[in-house]
């Protein structure tokens, strides 16, 4: 069956998160509309309140009074969510008080070193079990550090910045390579003191204040499922509205134009960052193309979708780098070329890349896919069985709602 009609992602994740965890930091009042309803991001205004934040929800409307930095001894569950965690470990390193951090089976397996080293740099006194979570932080005073990323992971970036932001002195990061940039554009919004030079972000400890108001625009990575989903599927027609343009975030849009596909991008609006409407159809002359390792970060967390997309493109399709999917919610590299072999493509990892060979005739196979857990996976798997035109059985297939809970709901509307 065809993917048809009009779909509104629900807001956008990572934006949502940022507003929550900054308000630990900020004073003053947000009225945020179309805060993301995803279980992450309940993850977040779940901490934030804990820890001091006014958190005032009616649907997707929600009311932040920032705690303007004056936080709770708590212990925080953090779920499945990475952003919550790493996040609340720079924000939560300059606070005075007591926070341990933990979260689910998946969360606890996830490498937290990386972030608590460079804390710790800064005078931070922030410890992990042997590498993972749960985390202990006792609340330090901060000093500026020159911070040079060995990976140019978002989360990691803003760990530092918001720390930076507390910090005596400058704090400097350089990323190898641009990544999502949402807690830069909101320290702005906020008034801090934050600039970036040749590459470099530079920040001062700063007082933050809330916008009075602010829309949060839809998701970009869950409008990319239906988006890609359409170009793979014979006869569909999606129209996404209000998605996330932000370049650092709009990096699987590219892919898909140097494939050949089908889309059409119109920026309709920006505030703060530009969003608009994203039209894709199917797409029936996609070809392989390379994906480079800087373009990875804009794009990371579409690679099981794009990878999907790559097995009905001619030729041999090749990710660059992208063993940091090994470390996400599942091991992700791994489980898109299971479970999307099992489905029939032609895929490799070879080394620190991933190899398609297209195109391949997809089918459900007669045992169940596993989507591990990993919503990413889930949805993809959902949009493969889509292309195949056979809906296969998928393990799990509800962690969806961690980042789209009405995933269900708008895909069945989109095939009535
Ligand atoms: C995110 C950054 C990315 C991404 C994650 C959300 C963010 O992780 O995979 O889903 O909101 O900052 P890394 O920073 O680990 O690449």
């Amino acid at each position: 069956m065809s993917l048809k009609g009009a779909v509104n992602p629900p807001g956008d994740k990572s934006i949502s998160h940022r507003l929550g965890l900054l308000s630990l930091l900020a004073k003053g009042r947000c009225q945020v509309a179309n805060f993301s309803p995803c279980a992450d991001c309940a993850s977040t205004l779940a901490a934030a309140r804990l820890l001091g934040v006014g958190v005032e929800q009616s649907g997707d409307r929600v009311a932040l009074t920032g705690a303007a930095g004056e936080l709770t001894s708590a212990e925080v569950d953090c779920g499945n969510s990475g952003t919550t965690m790493r996040l609340l470990m720079g924000i939560l390193a300059g606070r005075p008080g007591s926070f341990t951090l933990s979260g689910d089976e998946s969360l606890s397996r996830r490498p937290m070193q990386r972030v608590a080293d460079p804390l710790n740099a800064m005078g931070a006194q922030v410890r992990c079990r042997e590498g993972k979570p749960p985390i202990a932080i006792s609340g330090a005073p901060l000093h500026g550090v020159e911070h040079k990323l060995p990976v140019a992971s978002a989360q990691l970036k803003s760990a530092l910045l918001l720390a930076g932001i507390q910090a005596e002195g400058q704090t400097l990061v350089a990323e190898p390579a641009p990544s999502r940039d949402h807690t830069e554009l909101l320290l702005k919004a906020c008034g801090a003191d934050i600039s970036r030079q040749d590459g470099l972000w530079r920040v001062s400890r700063s007082g933050l204040t809330l916008p009075p108001t602010l829309r949060v625009p839809g998701d970009a990575s869950s409008a990319a499922f239906f988006i890609c989903g359409a170009v793979v599927t014979p006869g569909s027609r999606v129209e996404a509205h209000d998605v996330l343009l932000n370049p650092t975030r709009a990096g699987f849009l590219k892919v898909l134009q140097r494939m050949g596909a089908r889309i059409d991008i119109q920026e309709q609006g920006r505030d703060p960052e530009p969003w608009g409407l994203v039209s894709a159809a199917y797409s029936p002359d996609l070809r392989a193309c390379q994906v480079e390792a800087w373009e990875i970060p804009l794009l990371v967390d579409e690679v099981p979708i794009l990878a999907l997309a790559a097995t009905q493109a001619r030729g041999v399709t090749v990710f660059k780098q992208v063993g940091e999917l090994r470390i996400k919610e599942s091991d992700r590299l791994g489980a898109i070329v299971s479970q999307l072999g099992a489905m029939g493509a032609k895929l490799e990892e070879r080394g620190e890349d991933l190899l398609i060979h297209g195109p391949a005739k997809l089918s459900a196979p007669d045992h169940e896919l596993d989507s591990f857990g990993d919503h990413r996976i889930a949805m993809t798997l959902a949009m493969a069985g889509e292309a195949a035109g056979q809906a296969p059985r998928i393990k799990d297939a509800d962690c969806a709602a961690i980042s789209y809970p009405g995933f269900a709901r708008d895909w069945q509307r989109l095939k009535a």
